[in-house]
């Protein structure tokens, strides 16, 4: 089953999100939030989705990614089971990966997966249509491709922060590091294309630079997006700096090797040529590339960019269940 602008059901690309959506999805992540402040609200978010069960089937690393989408469920009463090692599931004896989901989706109500390999929660999501199982697959991370929830949630982020300004439309982002296989840069990029005027600035090595098919459908859709190795070019021009990490996990040569770090850092001296009203951000984990100094900097977004991490998976997992209206009983 496909997301229609009434439904949304698969979780598998930032393509598939409009911008009615994405207001939509910020303005419920606002919502759930204000409710569970008080304790008879988050009592209430309890019962919202308390006869749902979801899989978290997470065989490549992750801390805030898991850790906020099983709090996000259990915000919402929806009782979790987990796979992280996949040596210890039958697929160590021969279980081909497709079984596997199929056999997950008779335990649960949704998928929710972060893989090593591309594709395939796409994979999954024909599957469960194929074998007409009406059980979602939300795809948390898959390989070098995409990342669409923490998309949503940098959106989120991004808004929040420009909440007085106008919020994202009109405004110049940087995004730095290893762009060429960094999912979390590229699914942002990809939502681009629902904001308007907005310029997108790409710092990175010649050998890490976006890839052709984000720069087409970018020029496809008439964003405006320019490249450079030299952030002290562009820096006092940004808006906002999404700072990533070198992907060191995906060499397979030495690819890493001749990554000069101290290019693509930001610290106190770059802090300095950053517009006041600018921001900070990065998906963590980091690496050298964000330095720890930073964090006591009130442009620093990142940890803020974590939890509104959760929130925005609560938003996801109610229109996902298609219980929003449902809200407004809340207090
Ligand atoms: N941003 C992110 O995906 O972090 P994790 O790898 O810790 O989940």
């Amino acid at each position: 089953m496909i997301s229609s602008p009434d439904r949304l059901f698969h979780i598998l690309d930032p393509r598939q999100f409009s911008r009615p959506l994405l207001d939509e999805l910020c303005a419920l992540t606002t919502r759930v939030r204000s409710i569970a402040k008080a304790r008879e609200g988050a009592r209430a978010l309890q019962t919202l989705l308390s006869n749902k069960r979801a899989m978290l089937y997470f065989t490549q690393p992750s801390t805030r990614t898991f850790l906020s989408f099983n709090n996000a469920c259990h915000v919402l009463g929806i009782r979790t089971s987990e796979i992280r090692d996949p040596s210890i599931s039958s697929e160590v004896k021969g279980e081909s990966f497709e079984d596997s989901i199929r056999t997950f989706s008779s335990y649960v109500d949704v998928i929710i997966m972060r893989t090593w390999g591309e594709g395939m929660a796409a994979q999954s999501a024909a599957l469960m249509d194929r074998i007409r199982r009406p059980v979602p697959i939300i795809n948390a991370g898959s390989g070098k491709d995409q990342h669409p929830t923490q998309a949503l949630l940098d959106i989120y982020t991004l808004e929040r922060s420009f909440e007085s300004r106008g919020g994202i439309d009109g405004k110049v982002i940087g995004l730095m590091g290893d762009l060429k296989r960094g999912r979390t840069a590229r699914s942002l990029a990809y939502l681009m294309k629902s904001y308007s005027d907005v310029r997108l600035v790409f710092i990175a090595p010649e050998a890490f630079r976006m890839e052709s098919p984000l720069k087409k459908h970018l020029s496809d859709n008439g964003i405006e997006f320019y490249e450079t190795a030299n952030l002290s070019e562009v820096i006092s021009e940004l808006d906002a700096l999404y700072v990533t990490r070198l992907q060191v996990e995906y060499d397979t040569a030495e690819e890493s090797k001749g990554y000069d770090h101290a290019r693509f850092t930001v610290g106190l001296e770059q802090m300095k040529k950053l517009k006041a009203d600018a921001i900070v951000m990065h998906p963590l984990p980091r690496g050298p590339e964000l330095d720890p100094e930073v964090d006591s900097d009130p442009r620093a977004m990142y940890w803020r960019q974590e939890r509104n991490g959760m929130w925005m998976r609560v938003a996801l997992l109610v229109k996902i269940f298609g219980v929003e209206n449902a809200l407004g009983e809340f207090c």
